[in-house]
């Protein structure tokens, strides 16, 4: 049932807190494989990270931390997979909430019959997917019946983020305060539901950020396009004076996402927009951009700005749609699984 809420999607974001507490405490719990996992990545020569949609976009944010710390990994988009060949020497990390996606499937069969060890993490205890990889990882963060993944992202993040730490042999224990700070940021529900209402008045949207922001950015866009039916193209903020840029004029709306890392760089990027009198948002963390309409969360530990942003990147599209007067739970053309190629 969707417990007083209007629709599920809503329903299933304020259970973000509780979806990425259980997720932590299952990894705990499982950490044996964890561990299994993690030394398969470490051991492999590369790593491919593998997934279709939103969970493309948690891989995609997962491969720029390890980027970021030398290792050498390909984010591709399990539709894609031809473009690269695999060996035994390689590892390869399958995210699907369903567990099921055809895409994903095809993808991890060639790269299996290759010889590569295959670790996944899916939503579903022994998925399709799972059965197919020589590590099963679990999100926990229960069904989700609105074909916009929301709460299994933010648990994928979670999930991804407990790997990372593991990697970089940190202490992980800060992750028990993600479920605050979502707390904290569905407090601007209001706020989000303002702007998601603006946006739903408008054909086109940017949504705009950098390095770790990006995977957000990509996120919060495929939200409004696939619910609100609104055109939202995500882009590097510093990609977009080499071509986008000549779409916007006055009143073009342009969100920000910024986790707190590059600030002064995406500040110089609202600028250029702002020369051309877009409308201008900002989703920040701890340090403003000074766009005309800014939500600021504050986290105590950046690493957790993920989960500041995610909520409301989810809030916005939702409100947006039902401002539209379409049924966010079920998108049109769009079905929860996609189990065809
Ligand atoms: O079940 P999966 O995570 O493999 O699904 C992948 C995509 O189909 C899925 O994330 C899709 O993009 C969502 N409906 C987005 O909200």
């Amino acid at each position: 049932s969707k417990e007083g809420y209007a629709h599920y999607m809503l329903k299933e974001i304020h259970e973000s807190p509780r979806a990425v507490d259980d997720t932590i405490s299952g990894l705990i719990s499982d950490i044996e494989d964890v561990k299994n996992a993690i030394k398969i990545l470490e051991e492999s020569k590369r790593i491919i990270v593998i997934a279709a949609g939103t969970s493309y976009h948690a891989g995609l944010y997962f491969s720029l931390l390890l980027q970021r710390e030398g290792f050498n990994v390909i984010p591709v988009i399990a539709s894609e997979y031809y473009n690269i060949k695999t060996n035994q020497e390689d590892s390869i990390l399958a995210i699907s909430q369903s567990g099921e996606t055809y895409d994903v499937m095809i993808a991890l069969k060639e790269f299996k019959a290759n010889g590569s060890k295959i670790i996944s993490l899916t939503n579903v205890i022994d998925s399709a997917i799972a059965r197919q990889s020589d590590v099963k990882l679990y999100t926990r963060a229960g069904p989700e019946i609105g074909v916009a993944a929301t709460k299994t992202f933010t648990s994928q993040i979670a999930a991804l983020q407990f790997l990372y730490s593991l990697i970089k042999g940190d202490d992980y224990t800060y992750l028990n305060k993600a479920k605050d700070v979502i707390r904290r940021s569905l407090d601007f529900e209001g706020e989000a539901k303002l702007i998601g209402e603006e946006l739903s008045a408008k054909s086109n949207a940017y949504y705009l950020g950098r390095g770790l922001s990006l995977p957000f950015a990509m996120e919060g866009a495929l939200k409004i396009k696939e619910i609100t039916y609104l055109h939202a193209e995500a882009y590097a903020a510093g990609e977009s004076k080499h071509g986008p840029i000549a779409l916007v004029e006055k009143d073009f709306p342009v969100v920000f996402i910024n986790l707190g890392e590059l600030v002064g760089e995406l500040q110089n990027n609202v600028q250029e927009m702002k020369a051309r009198k877009a409308k201008t948002y900002a989703i920040s963390v701890n340090e403003k951009l000074n766009t005309d309409k800014e939500i600021l969360l504050t986290v105590e530990d950046e690493r957790l700005s993920p989960f500041a942003v995610t909520p409301i990147i989810q809030l916005i599209a939702y409100y947006s749609a039902v401002k539209r007067g379409n049924d966010p739970d079920k998108p049109r053309n769009l079905a929860k699984t996609v189990t065809v190629g």
